[in-house]
């Protein structure tokens, strides 16, 4: 395993020291750093905890079933405690990007869904600007590239429009998200107004979400390459 996965499960370790309680119900992220999470809590429920769990991800779902995780549907489960999920940035006040796996959209509505979110990482993930991470906006297969078009012209207006391209598999498919939608990814460069952009990007038609998760987050827990892990509220 490398430094950086060590990093990783030592935050998965640390979010259910100090946050998941007996009894709650979850929101499990997607991506690796969230699946070593989910692999920690597999122990833990093995052990006899009892918590009810949600996911934001197909591949999310396959993790926690391989680690005997029953998963409970979003539509039955009610209000969430507690979200736990990964960044592919996070600057200090707890605004991120985040759809590097493309499952930005069930993230953000499981997100929305949680009474808290709590967002585990390495310390990689911690930058001072959000941007050096293109952006993904998932859009509606139905005339992408027109929405691919208004897009553009958006993140010229905000001063950061540099390539935006459909998000593609190795066979030059474009991916398909969970939802059926596609993925443009922006190279932005630094993001000035985050919480902005979130808002216009959304009201582009065509589009479904974009990966700037700018509300939230209400703290970090962040494992370090020296095998410790902090908490930043
Ligand atoms: C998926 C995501 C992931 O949470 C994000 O990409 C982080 O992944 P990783 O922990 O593998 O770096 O947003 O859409």
């Amino acid at each position: 395993m490398t430094a950086q996965d060590e990093a990783k499960k030592v935050a998965g370790r640390k979010v259910i020291e100090e946050f998941v309680r007996d009894g709650m119900k979850l929101g499990l992220g997607s991506g690796t750093t969230s699946h070593f999470f989910v692999r920690e809590l597999g122990k833990h429920v093995a052990a006899g905890l009892k918590v009810t769990c949600t996911t934001t991800s197909r591949a999310t779902n396959d993790v926690a079933r391989e680690v005997g995780i029953k998963i409970t549907d979003p539509n039955d489960i009610g209000e969430l405690d507690l979200t736990v999920d990964g960044p592919d940035e996070i600057d200090r006040q707890f605004r991120m990007i985040k759809g590097g796996g493309a499952c930005l959209l069930w993230e953000k509505i499981v997100a929305h869904a949680s009474k808290r979110m709590i967002t585990i990482c390495d310390e990689t993930k911690i930058v001072d600007q959000l941007g050096g991470f293109p952006l993904p906006v998932e859009v509606v297969q139905f005339a992408w590239k027109q929405t691919e078009r208004m897009v553009s012209r958006l993140l010229a207006e905000h001063g950061i429009a540099d390539v935006v391209i459909v998000r593609r598999m190795r066979d030059g498919q474009p991916v398909v998200t969970d939802s059926g939608n596609f993925i443009l990814d922006c190279r932005c460069a630094a993001i000035p107004e985050p919480e902005r952009l979130e808002i216009e990007l959304n009201q582009i038609p065509g589009v479904v979400e974009n990966g700037l998760f700018t509300r939230e987050s209400q703290g970090m827990v962040v494992g370090c390459f020296d095998g410790t892990a902090y908490v930043a509220m």
